[in-house]
């Protein structure tokens, strides 16, 4: 998308709010390498994309400040914050903000985060310290007025305390507000002060476009939405006149009531004409939210680097070991592994008073299915485990096949007849399995060449006519 923009030729500068990095806590090992491997696709793609400055949220601390400040060496952007500081020097660990020059006005960038994550800071790493976003905005803002035409903030802080910083700030040209969670894009002015806020799970492109006119200082900028309001206005009002005078020619004879509206009309748009005057080489800005829909063009470069992501992650979720197998366990250890207390009891327990449905059943595939994605090369984690192992969802959900309680493993008899336990007698065995059961699993995607009739066959169990 933004690539497509770059074609329009424009002079671009490509801001993120910040909380790039991580979205979840790490607390897995495997989860933290997974992690890493996407902190360097987002940078690859971020310098491929040709971002500029990017704010340091909270999360994107989730690994202490050294690893930051090394993951910004690979970075061609910048990563900025002008409220975290060490406490002993009292300085800032990142630039505090950034000006950059574009068609002659000089563009300052702050970025913000929210001090109310000083405790959790405090465990990460103790030196370190937000201050407060609003008053180093006010002091920031008085310096760096003298010096520039656009003041731009990025924040963390959430809707209420960006509108804070507007109220308290009027030096501010733009807050974007990362922050909260908007559930569509919104711009709002506080104070002169706009605030464009967007969903905050990348669902929109923010773009909001400068247009300068009047190079004369101090450079100011009006919303151009009031001017197009203005624009429309008008152009209704001609298309009526037109319209009046129209069927004054066709009628022949002039009409009390249409003169009079064409004179009215007449007036208001001259009205309109002076108002519209005011933007007559002024200097405006415009904002539009651009959905990311499917339907925009993948990057083939970047692409690449989703493909080895995906790839190196699988790897890092596959198990390295076989799975132990039902023969390398004797049947007593394998009972000794089913909790007391679980709805499911696994197919080695039915085996004692099925004995023959089970050892079919050993030789279909449905009692492979789990080792089946492991030894596929298209293994993906948690999405494939929900039709290759049993009761995912009902009685847990793992990450890996690992996870996979033994007596889980492979689609089992209770995947069909339903969980075991307090059978015979009261349990909730299902004679009776129906195609709808099938279903679950055998989706037109997942088994195309399904066919009730033949699969039923190949199951294992006497089917009764
Ligand atoms: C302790 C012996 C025993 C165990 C263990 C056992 N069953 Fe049964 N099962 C029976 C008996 C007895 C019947 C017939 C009486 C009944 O329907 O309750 C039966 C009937 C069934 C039926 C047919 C029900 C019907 O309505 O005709 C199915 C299906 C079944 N069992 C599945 C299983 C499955 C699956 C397991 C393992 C989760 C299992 N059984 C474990 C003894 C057992
Ligand atoms: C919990 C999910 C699940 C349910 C429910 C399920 N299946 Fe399956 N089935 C699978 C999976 C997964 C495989 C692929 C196993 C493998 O090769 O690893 C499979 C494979 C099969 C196969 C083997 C196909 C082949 O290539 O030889 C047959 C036959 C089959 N299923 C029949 C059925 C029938 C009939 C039902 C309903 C009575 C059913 N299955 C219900 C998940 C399910
Ligand atoms: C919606 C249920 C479902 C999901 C999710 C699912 N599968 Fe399957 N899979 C099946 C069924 C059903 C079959 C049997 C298809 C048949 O033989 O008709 C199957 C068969 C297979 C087979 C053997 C047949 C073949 O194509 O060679 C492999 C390998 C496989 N799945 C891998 C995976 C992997 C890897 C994932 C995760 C990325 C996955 N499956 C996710 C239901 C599912
Ligand atoms: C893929 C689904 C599926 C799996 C897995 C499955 N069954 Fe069945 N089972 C059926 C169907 C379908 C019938 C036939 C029901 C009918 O006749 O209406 C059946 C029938 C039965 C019956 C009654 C008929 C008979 O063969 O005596 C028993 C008992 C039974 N299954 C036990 C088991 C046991 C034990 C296992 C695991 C070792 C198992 N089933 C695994 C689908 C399954």
């Amino acid at each position: 998308m933004v690539f497509q923009i770059k074609k329009e030729g424009k002079k671009l500068l490509l801001l993120d709010t910040g909380n790039l990095l991580f979205r979840k806590p790490l607390q897995t090992e495997t989860k933290r390498k997974d992690a890493l491997l996407r902190v360097d696709l987002l940078i690859q793609s971020y310098n491929e994309i040709g971002y500029d400055v990017v704010n340091v949220g909270e999360k994107d601390l989730m690994l202490g400040p050294r690893f930051l400040s090394e993951t910004t060496q690979k970075a061609r952007f910048l990563f900025i914050s002008a409220n975290l500081i060490d406490k002993k020097t009292q300085k800032g660990i990142f630039a505090p903000h950034v000006i950059k020059e574009i068609a002659g006005i000089k563009i300052a960038i702050l970025g913000f985060l929210d001090d109310q994550f000083n405790a959790t800071l405090q465990e990460i790493d103790p030196n370190l310290t937000i201050l407060d976003p609003i008053t180093t905005s006010k002091e920031l803002t008085k310096r760096l007025r003298e010096t520039s035409d656009l003041i731009i903030v990025l924040s963390q802080l959430g809707e209420s305390k960006d509108r804070k910083m507007a109220r308290e700030n009027p030096q501010i040209d733009l807050i974007l507000g990362g922050g909260g969670d908007a559930l569509r894009a919104v711009m709002e002015r506080i104070n002169e002060v706009p605030i464009y806020r967007l969903e905050p799970r990348g669902g929109y492109l923010g773009r909001v476009d400068y247009s300068l006119n009047d190079t004369r200082k101090p450079i100011k900028f009006l919303i151009s939405s009031e001017r197009e309001e203005l624009e429309k206005r008008l152009e209704r009002m001609m298309i009526r006149s037109k319209q009046i005078k129209a069927e004054i020619t066709k009628s022949g004879k002039p009409e009390e009531m249409k003169l009079k509206e064409l004179k009215f009309l007449e007036s208001k748009q001259k009205e309109l004409e002076k108002n519209l005057l005011v933007f007559e080489n002024k200097n405006y800005y415009k904002h539009t939210a651009i959905p990311v829909q499917l339907s925009v063009e993948d990057d083939p470069k970047i692409m690449k680097g989703v493909e080895y992501y995906r790839a190196e992650s699988a790897k890092l979720y596959k198990p390295k070991v076989a799975s132990p197998l039902e023969k390398e366990l004797s049947e007593k250890e394998m009972l000794a592994r089913i909790p007391k207390d679980s709805l499911y009891v696994g197919a080695i327990t039915c085996k004692k008073c099925h004995e023959v449905n089970y050892r079919n059943w050993l030789k279909t595939k449905h009692a492979k299915a789990s080792q089946t994605i492991v030894a596929s090369p298209k293994y993906a984690q948690e999405e494939c485990l929900i039709c290759h192992s049993t009761g995912y969802g009902k009685i847990g959900e793992y990450a890996t096949v690992d996870d996979i309680p033994l007596f889980l493993k492979g689609v089992q008899c209770e995947s069909c007849h339903g969980p075991g336990r307090g059978h015979p007698g009261k349990g909730r065995i299902e004679r009776r399995v129906t195609l709808g059961v099938c279903r679950n699993c055998h989706t037109k995607d997942q088994s195309p060449t399904f066919n009730y009739a033949a699969y039923l066959e190949k199951i294992g169990c006497k089917i009764t006519k």
